[in-house]
C-alpha cells in the first residue's frame, strides 16, 4: 500500500471520482477493459485465442500492482464516487516506449487512461488525468509524456485539453499507424 495514501486506499480524489488501488475482486472489470479495446490496438494488447490474460491472470496481475507499487502511483482504479463502481484506470507508468524513445538517459513517466465504454464521454479521463498531473507535480516530476495511436481521436483530445503536445512520431512496424509521443513541461528541467 501506498505510504501517501488515505481512508480506504485512496490515493487521490477529484469531484466525482476516488483513484484507489485495484482489488482483486475487480479483475473481470479490467478484463471487460481488455475486451472492448479497438482492433486497431496491437495483439498484445487484447485477449489473445487462449482467452489470455484471463480472470486469473489479471487477478495476478492486482496483486503484483499492489506489492510493487511502492511509493510510486502505478494505474489505479477509477471509482466513481456517487455510483461506487469502477469505470477504468489512470496513472503513471515508468519507462514507456514513448518517453524512451523522446530520451533514453531521463525517460519519466508516461501517463495513461482507459474506461469501459459506457462511462466514456463524460469527461472522467480528463478529471482524473488533471489529478494525476498535479500528483505529479507534487512528486517534482519535470515532465510527463504519453504515447498514442494517431488514430486515437478521444485520446489526443485528452491530452491536448490538458495541454500534452507532440515532441515525436513513431512509425510502427506492426501496420498500426504512427504513435505520437506528446509531452507536457510540469516544471524547469534540472541539468
Ligand atoms: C481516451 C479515453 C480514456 C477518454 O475518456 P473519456 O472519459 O471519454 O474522456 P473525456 O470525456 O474526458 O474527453 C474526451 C474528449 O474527446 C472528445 N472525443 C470523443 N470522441 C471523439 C472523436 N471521435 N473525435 C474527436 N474527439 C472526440 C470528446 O468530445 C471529449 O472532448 P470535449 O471535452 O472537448 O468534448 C476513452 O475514450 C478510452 O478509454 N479509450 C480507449 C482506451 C484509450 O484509448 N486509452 C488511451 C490510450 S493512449
Amino acid at each position: 500500500m501506498n505510504d501517501r495514501s488515505g481512508p480506504g486506499g485512496t490515493l487521490l480524489e477529484t469531484e466525482r471520482l476516488r483513484l484507489r488501488p485495484w482489488r482483486v475482486e475487480e479483475a473481470a472489470i479490467h478484463r471487460e477493459l481488455w475486451t472492448e479495446r479497438d482492433p486497431r490496438v496491437p495483439a498484445h494488447r487484447r485477449i489473445d485465442a487462449d482467452g489470455r490474460p484471463s480472470l486469473a491472470d489479471l487477478e495476478n496481475w492486482i496483486r503484483w500492482a499492489a506489492r510493487t507499487s511502492g511509493d510510486g502511483l502505478g494505474l489505479p482504479a477509477l471509482e466513481r464516487k456517487s455510483e461506487g463502481d469502477v469505470i477504468g484506470y489512470c496513472g503513471l507508468v515508468e519507462g514507456g516506449p514513448g518517453a524512451y524513445a523522446l530520451d533514453p538517459e531521463r525517460p519519466g513517466p508516461e501517463i495513461a487512461f482507459e474506461l469501459l465504454r459506457r462511462a466514456q464521454g463524460r469527461g472522467y479521463a480528463t478529471e482524473a488525468a488533471l489529478a494525476v498531473e498535479q500528483w505529479a507535480r507534487e512528486a517534482r516530476i519535470e515532465r510527463l509524456h504519453a504515447t498514442v495511436w494517431a488514430w486515437n481521436a478521444p485520446s489526443l483530445r485528452v491530452l491536448g485539453k490538458l495541454g500534452f503536445v507532440t515532441t515525436r512520431t513513431l512509425t510502427s512496424e506492426g501496420g498500426h499507424g504512427d504513435m505520437l509521443v506528446t509531452t507536457k513541461v510540469l516544471r524547469p528541467l534540472t541539468t
